[in-house]
């Protein structure tokens, strides 16, 4: 028995911010935010919350997927940008769709959320504690941007991916995942700092910072070995892969993963000049993007990969 992916949903806030808009804000511009990242307008949210894209990218996965909340026993939400500390987003989601017989709870592996997810399911599958579950990857990453810096606020967006999975034949055939919190420190946000009545505590609140050029020589370097891990032990080529649906954060990280790979440009789909980085939620929208425009077939063979903050990543063989 596999770990099979049935159904697919995605969900954007309404509000579409172009670079040229960001130029009105700070001292950006839409060329140089084009040219290194390849990114043109981002989704922002006004009033949808992470629990709001959350719940709709999962109803819509349920409903291709044509499975009911009853059906469903296990819900992992892959988020680093929840509403609130507790409940968890999976437990928000559970009581919003109906999943009463769930198992329901977040875990953070940032931009690598919904692989680990898949991991993590799998497990559960082969363990046999579960036979339908609900992954998700969720983000309002806006809010935990510091929109005076420039050289990370242009590139995150907001959004949610969901995928119904279930225990049947074919799927998955290989996962590998990984972390390195050595290097931990290229990409951080602080939660609240220690604050009661025996400690003064400064309560401005942190926001993302990164290291812009050691993530992306950790991407371009641990991705395609990964990839490569993976397609090793489904005991694949890279050949035969259709799609590389990779997290998208960066089209000049595709490329390289694309060119270290031997791979053609035109077999790792994109969205990230519409969406940017929505961390944990790309992968998930991504596939949903490319399942819904009908360029899956039943029997294709594809890569789907994530990375990022921790630094964590994983990457997965599927036949769809
Ligand atoms: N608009 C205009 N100029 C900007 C800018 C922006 N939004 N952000 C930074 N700059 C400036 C810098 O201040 C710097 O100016 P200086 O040379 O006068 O100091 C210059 O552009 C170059 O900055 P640098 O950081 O060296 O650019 P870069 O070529 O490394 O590109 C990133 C920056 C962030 C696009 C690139 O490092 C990257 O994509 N890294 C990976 C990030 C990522 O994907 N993170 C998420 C992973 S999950």
């Amino acid at each position: 028995m596999g770990t099979k992916i049935i159904g697919t949903g995605s969900a954007l806030p309404g509000l579409t911010i172009h670079n040229t808009k960001l130029e009105e804000i700070m001292d950006t511009s839409d060329e140089w935010i084009r040219s290194r990242t390849g990114i043109e307008e981002r989704h922002i949210a006004v009033e949808e919350t992470t629990t709001f894209l959350a719940v709709t990218a999962a109803r819509k996965a349920m409903e291709n997927a044509g499975v009911s909340g009853e059906e469903i026993d296990l819900i992992i939400v892959g988020t680093v940008s929840g509403d609130m500390c507790f409940p968890s987003t999976a437990c928000q989601i559970q009581e919003a769709v109906s999943a009463v017989h769930a198992t329901a709870f977040d875990i953070n592996a940032a931009c690598a959320g919904f692989l680990f997810g898949l991991s993590i399911v799998d497990a559960y599958f082969y363990a046999g504690r579960a036979k339908t579950a609900l992954i998700i990857g969720a983000e309002v990453l806006s809010k935990m941007m510091d929109w005076a810096d420039r050289s990370t606020c242009v590139l995150f967006g907001d959004g949610a991916g969901a995928a119904v999975v279930r225990k049947e034949e074919g799927g998955i055939l290989s996962i590998v995942q990984g972390s390195d919190g050595g290097r931990g420190m290229a990409l951080t946000c602080h939660n609240r700092p220690v604050n009661n009545p025996f400690v003064r505590a400064d309560n401005t609140l942190d926001y993302t910072k990164m290291d812009g050029q050691a993530v992306f020589r950790f991407a371009v370097k641990t991705v395609p070995e990964a990839i490569r891990q993976a397609l090793a032990k489904a005991g694949c080529e890279a050949d035969e892969i259709k799609y590389f649906i990779l997290h998208q954060a960066n089209i000049r990280i595709i490329e390289a993963v694309a060119k270290k790979l031997g791979q053609p440009d035109e077999k790792f789909p994109t969205n990230l000049q519409k969406c940017g980085n929505i961390s944990a939620a790309s992968v998930p929208i991504l596939l949903d993007h490319v399942n819904r425009a009908g360029m899956l077939e039943k029997g294709d063979k594809i890569v789907a990969a994530g990375f990022g903050a921790g630094l964590t990543w994983g990457a997965a063989v599927i036949v769809w």
